[in-house]
């Protein structure tokens, strides 16, 4: 597939401030798009809108995705500060594992309130935007966890299996408004997440910028072309 021009566009990357979101941005970028991260540390946010510097604008908003007015209020500065909004990558996620008796009601609360609902009140807030502007695009970040349960992932689990059948939903709701929805599905990806790694002895996984560019394939899809679910596998993990 051939290199992707984004010059003119408008995008947010919800937990931008590092790993697939930091990645994702710098590719979104790099194709010429204006970008705002977010995420709910400052100090991170600024570190990484300044390994961002050149070319298009570049914005940061602190926001925590599973209280709905922060991430109405993501979706408004982006408008307000970049002039518009054209992609949105819904990245943004923790993971609390644990089996039922060691996961606490705010482990749950905050898996199911980022990785579901804060993709729900952040597409809410962008769609009517995007329907005005005659189109857009929407990719999630999911999980090969959200087809795959496995002891200890309840919590993690049921949002991704969540976030799979809403993203589903949402293509077919606005795919006729020129608004396509796809979701990603990585398997093990080498970043922090989950309060571990990046491990530099498991080269075997996925890096964040191996999601990164298959986002960034996805928008370079003709209009007419909806692949709306990736998977995305290590090709050969440990047996
Ligand atoms: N790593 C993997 O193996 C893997 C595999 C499959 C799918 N995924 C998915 O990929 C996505 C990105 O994961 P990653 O591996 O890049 O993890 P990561 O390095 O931990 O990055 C997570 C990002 O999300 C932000 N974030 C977390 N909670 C937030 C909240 N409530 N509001 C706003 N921002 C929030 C974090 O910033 P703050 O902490 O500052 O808020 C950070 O920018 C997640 O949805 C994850 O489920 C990861």
């Amino acid at each position: 597939m051939g290199q992707t021009s984004l010059a003119g566009r408008v995008a947010i990357v919800t937990g931008g401030s590092r790993g697939i979101g930091l990645a994702t941005a710098h590719a979104l970028h790099q194709a010429g798009a204006a970008v705002m991260i977010c995420g709910r540390s400052s100090e991170a946010l600024s570190n990484a809108a300044g390994s961002l510097a050149g070319g298009a604008p570049v914005a940061i908003q602190r926001a925590d995705l599973s209280r709905p007015d922060e991430a109405e209020q993501v979706v408004r500065a982006a408008l307000d500060e970049l002039g518009g909004l054209d992609i949105l990558i819904n990245n943004a996620g923790v993971g609390r594992f644990g089996s039922l008796s060691e996961l606490s009601i705010d482990d749950w609360q905050e898996t199911i309130g980022t990785n579901l609902s804060g993709v729900f009140y952040c597409c809410r807030a962008a769609v009517p935007i995007m329907k005005e502007r005659g189109g857009g695009w929407i990719i999630n970040v999911s999980s090969l966890a959200g087809k795959h349960p496995f002891a200890g992932g309840a919590a993690y689990c049921a949002s991704k299996a969540g976030l799979n059948a809403f993203t589903e939903s949402l293509m077919q709701d606005v795919r006729r408004d020129g608004i396509r929805v796809s979701a990603v599905l990585p398997g093990s990806v080498n970043t922090r997440f989950g309060g571990h790694g990046p491990d530099p002895a498991a080269d075997w996984k996925l890096t964040a910028e191996d999601v990164a560019t298959v986002i960034v394939d996805l928008l370079a899809h003709e209009p007419r072309s909806l692949p709306s679910r990736v998977e995305l596998r290590p090709s050969s993990p440990p047996r």
